[in-house]
């Protein structure tokens, strides 16, 4: 093996190039989260005040939680939980904040189980506009005759259908598993490095189309006129909460991606990119829905039915509607793909190392544990609407399963898994030893080290506490 980095000499996997490293990297942070969450949240908070802070959000607290996650993950070369007991290990810290891997791990899991039942809901459209493509041709809009309510209710008519989501669910679970079963360099770089550069290039012939079709200058000046009396406390935590959504941060993911990163790759320049990558991804997703949506006429505050609803009834007025409604959801798809998989693989990482399973019977059982939440979450939309896990916790109290476990994650582990990746790497870690895995130097690396120390932990308790009692 030709890998220079130490897990050469442990038996841990790595990436086989840097680029392949930054393409799975970037394929975990581009997902559902930049193309159906970050329009939906920025339709519902106002669009430009939301996009701006966002931006800010990104480049102050997510870039330098980022460069810490992964440079824990490198420096201990192994699932979340043992990186971080080793860079503690060697800083002469206490063990015990490993917990920061171990709560992150147990934290991708809930958010797999719940991210493969929207994964099932994008296979559903892609059956959708395949079916409507062979009915209605090629060339016109797509759903012809239908009436707009008729597009509009196919999503709580999925919704109503138990059997139906449990079955998509558990198909998107399915290929998450299959990809992770075959390892680090031949099944989640495979995912990446072929369906990352698909997904890029259907993404840009879409964002194309709806700037010559759709109504392109409206959406621009919704997404980038700020206005700044918009820009509420609520409005402010949406934006962070959202930034740390789709950088794949505060859940141990990126401590175990990084892991498998050679010791060569510049971490604080690997980091720029990802972060850069995700929030171009982000910014271009808006500029590829709204044009559609506000050609159709339709409001860019629909929040989560933007995509899966008023995204198809603007297909159907547009050219090519039911092939373009295709080739997105199809790129959707990917997008999801790729980062279902960095969430399968950071606790199969964790149970592998853990209790030396081969890397199949690990990716199954934690698959199999997914499986079974994911059954309760796509329930909750139906058959038990009514169940309320957390019914007895005042903020969870009117959560169904799907809900409970959203909440969970994005106002508790997210929060607080950061929150102590910020002290542990800023404060408790042997300066020395990070200075080494950075990659930084000068006026950047002094800069990266004031956000880890105060402005990232300050920020995210302010967040962490309106979270909760706000
Ligand atoms: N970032 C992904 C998205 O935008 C989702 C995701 C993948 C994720 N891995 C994660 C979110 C880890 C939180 C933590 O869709």
């Amino acid at each position: 093996m030709a890998a220079a980095g130490s897990g050469a000499t442990s038996g841990h996997e790595n990436w086989s190039s840097r680029s392949a490293f930054i393409l799975a990297a970037v394929g975990s942070a581009v997902g559902l989260g930049n193309m159906w969450r970050f329009p939906a949240e920025a339709g519902e908070n106002g669009g430009g005040a939301f996009v701006l802070f966002y931006i800010f959000c990104v480049l102050l607290i997510g870039l330098p939680v980022l460069l810490s996650e992964v440079l824990i993950g490198r420096h201990g070369q192994a699932s979340a939980p043992d990186s971080v007991r080793k860079v503690a290990e060697d800083s002469n810290a206490s063990k015990s904040w490993s917990l920061i891997g171990s709560l992150g791990v147990f934290a991708a899991f809930l958010i797999l189980s719940f991210y493969c039942v929207v994964g099932g809901w994008v296979v559903y459209y892609i059956g959708v506009f395949l079916g409507d493509l062979f009915q209605t041709g090629l060339t016109g809009g797509a759903f012809e005759g239908r009436a707009a309510e008729d597009i509009e209710s196919l999503l709580p008519g999925l919704f109503g259908n138990g059997s139906l989501m449990v079955g998509l669910n558990l198909a998107f679970l399915a290929a998450t598993i299959f990809f992770v079963a075959r390892g680090v360099s031949s099944g989640i770089e495979w995912v990446a490095v072929y369906l990352m550069p698909m997904f890029f290039l259907l993404f840009l012939g879409i964002t194309i189309y709806g700037a010559f079709t759709g109504n392109f200058g409206e959406a621009v000046g919704y997404l980038f006129t700020f206005d700044f009396s918009k820009l509420t406390g609520e409005v402010m935590l949406a934006a962070v909460g959202q930034a740390f959504f789709s950088l794949s941060l505060g859940v141990a993911g990126m401590i175990t991606y990084g892991s498998y990163a050679s010791r060569n790759t510049n971490l604080g320049e690997t980091s720029g990119i990802i972060a850069g990558a995700d929030t171009a991804v982000a910014l271009l997703a808006g500029l590829a829905i709204f044009p559609i949506v506000f050609a159709a006429g339709l409001s860019a505050s629909a929040g989560p039915g933007l995509m899966f609803q008023s995204l198809p009834i603007a297909f159907q007025a547009m050219p090519f509607g039911s092939l373009i409604g295709l080739a997105f959801f199809i790129m959707v798809f990917f997008a999801a793909l790729t980062s279902s998989v960095s969430l399968l693989e950071a606790p199969t990482a964790f149970v592998k190392d853990r209790f030396g399973m081969s890397r199949a019977m690990a990716t199954l059982l934690v698959g199999a544990g997914a499986a079974v939440l994911g059954v309760l979450s796509s329930l909750s939309f139906n058959d038990m609407a009514d169940f309320r896990p957390l019914g007895f916790i005042p903020l969870f109290a009117e959560a169904n399963f799907f809900d409970a476990l959203d909440g969970v994650t994005a106002k508790l582990f997210m929060p607080i898994g950061a929150i102590m990746t910020c002290i542990f790497v800023g404060w408790v870690a042997d300066a020395k030893l990070i200075d080494d895995e950075n990659g930084l130097d000068g006026v950047l690396h002094q800069t990266w080290r004031a956000l880890v120390r105060y402005v990232c932990p300050i920020i995210l308790a302010v967040i962490l506490f309106f979270g909760i009692f706000g």
